[in-house]
């Protein structure tokens, strides 16, 4: 009697979100194992293993869907290539501006070529790009050689659309023209679990959230991400532990604006506590993370830094503009004021940590005197090193309505902002110079015979003889030479420099 009461109940009951994106998974993982067989078959015709290859574009979140292509084209069977030469390729998209969207049609018509000589090779585009109706249609128009078109909200579908590739069906998807297109406004849905192939045995991003909620005026993010998400903290914390279990030492945590994270969790968490939660994960010994808000960055993150030598002497600070009537018209939402005084707190609070910013010339306004304020701002604040960008204009933005400067102007304040940033660069990276500083060696230098490349937690990059053998491993080295923004030095017994903290 009393199932029998309580019955209707669980029946009409609401799948949970977890509910779904774990039924989601299992579907996703018959799909990859169909596709297995798939290329059991191709691997048969070919009389090899399947090759693939992902070309990718874009920012550390790109990377990290990269791998997560790569794993499950691996686990279907597929071995990689260095270049497009492959059975698979994947191109995944970046939009950020418009050089990106020009490089990757650059290549993707080249890829006609590769297609020519081999009759059995499958062309994917997915990623930001195409998140906009107009690069879709493009690719519709005038690349009839590509098979498959999706998103960055469906990605956690690639087995799926893997097997309609070599099934060539369109029950739910649309393949006019032999193509399927299968393109999402947003999602919901953070499908765990499906499988990644790392780039670096040593290192690996992690995602925290997905998206974007801040509308800066000149940004396409938002459009093409969706809105902010958090990933569950049990979720993020078990994936380091298995990572460092894995042999990685170093986890990058991402997300375009990490000091929102855990705000539209059930159950908030700040950045601050998942950031010291990763930090005392057994075996992990460098925390990154990328990207934090000026208008956003806490106080207790910045504690929690100060409190944790393994995480990184590295603050990641875009400033856009030193200019108060920029900013406003940019929306970031904080002034040229409260950017310095945040940026000298970081300074007071963590002496040795850089501070590294991203610069946009050529907002649409910006006078000669807007330039001058940005330079100001670089000058009080001295960044460890800076990304400077010309202002690419963005379908559907804001700012791409406002009135835009002319190219001989962006020119010169461009050239007037890189020279003041290379300044504050070099300079402070001469004052490194003699200290002994832990570094994670990461890979073998291409260009000089017989040294290897080593990242200090404050991101400074020291080359110092050694070989393959040391990759992933920590050593003290010391800075000798200075060579504008990076050193060459030498492994040494000596204790690190003291950060006087
Ligand atoms: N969420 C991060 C990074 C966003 S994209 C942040 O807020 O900083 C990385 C950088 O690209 C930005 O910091 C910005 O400097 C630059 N960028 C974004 N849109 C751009 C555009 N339309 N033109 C030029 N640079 C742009
Ligand atoms: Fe773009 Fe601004 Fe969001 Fe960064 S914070 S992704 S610049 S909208
Ligand atoms: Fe580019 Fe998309 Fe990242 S537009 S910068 S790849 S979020």
């Amino acid at each position: 009697m009393e199932n029998e009461a309580k019955a209707p109940e669980r029946l009409l009951r609401k799948e949970s979100v977890e509910e779904k994106d774990a039924r989601e998974l299992v579907r996703q993982e018959k799909y990859l194992e169909r596709a297995k067989l798939y290329v059991g078959e191709l691997e048969a015709v070919l009389g090899r293993q399947p090759t693939y290859h992902v070309q990718n574009f874009g920012c550390q979140m790109n990377a990290r869907d990269a791998e997560k292509l790569s794993g499950i084209l691996e686990t279907a069977g597929f071995t990689e290539t260095a270049d497009e030469s492959a059975d698979f390729v994947i191109y995944n998209t970046c939009t950020v501006r418009d050089n990106a969207d020009q490089h990757f049609y650059g290549r993707l018509g080249r890829a006609s070529h590769w297609r020519k000589s081999n009759p059995y090779m499958k062309i994917a585009v997915c990623g930001c790009m195409m998140q906009e109706a107009e690069n879709v249609a493009k690719i519709k128009k005038s690349y009839p050689y590509v098979n498959l078109v999706f998103g960055t909200h469906n990605l956690f579908r690639f087995p799926e659309y893997l097997c309609g590739v070599y099934e060539n069906r369109g029950e739910q998807f649309d393949i006019r023209g032999k193509k399927i297109v299968d393109i999402w406004d947003s999602t919901d849905e953070i499908v765990e679990d499906l499988p990644v192939a790392r780039k670096y045995p040593y290192k690996s991003g992690i995602n925290i959230m997905f998206g974007c909620n801040n509308f800066c005026t000149y940004c396409i993010v938002p459009y093409v991400r969706g809105r902010e998400r958090s990933r569950e903290p049990k979720d993020i914390i078990q994936e380091v532990e298995r990572l460092s279990a894995d042999g990685v030492v170093e986890v990058m945590l991402l997300g375009q604006n990490v000091d929102s994270y855990g705000k539209d969790l059930a159950d908030p968490v700040s950045f601050a506590q998942l950031l010291e939660a990763v930090a005392e994960v057994p075996g992990i010994r460098r925390v990154r993370f990328m990207t934090p808000h000026p208008k956003d960055i806490s106080e207790e993150t910045l504690q929690v830094i100060r409190r944790h030598k393994n995480i990184a002497r590295h603050v990641h600070f875009p400033l856009q503009s030193g200019s108060n009537e920029i900013l406003k018209r940019m929306n970031r939402r904080y002034t040229r004021e409260q950017f310095i005084e945040r940026a000298l707190r970081i300074r007071e609070v963590i002496p040795d940590a850089a501070i590294t910013t991203d610069i946009i010339a050529g907002f649409p306004g910006e006078t000669a005197k807007d330039v001058d304020d940005t330079i100001d701002v670089i000058r009080k604040v001295r960044f460890d090193n800076a990304y400077t960008f010309v202002y690419s204009m963005r379908h559907g933005t804001p700012a791409a309505q406002m009135e835009q400067v002319p190219e001989e102007q962006v020119k010169e304040g461009f050239d007037r902002i890189l020279a003041a940033v290379q300044d504050s660069a070099k300079e402070q990276t001469a004052r490194q110079q003699g200290m002994v500083k832990e570094a994670l060696c990461e890979e073998v230098n291409a260009q000089l015979e017989g040294y290897v490349t080593c990242r200090l937690s404050n991101n400074l990059i020291v080359h110092v003889p050694g070989d393959a053998s040391m990759i992933g491993r920590f050593f003290n080295v010391k800075l000798e030479e200075c060579r504008g923004f990076y050193y060459f030095g030498h492994v040494t017994d000596e204790p690190e420099t003291d950060p006087g903290y």
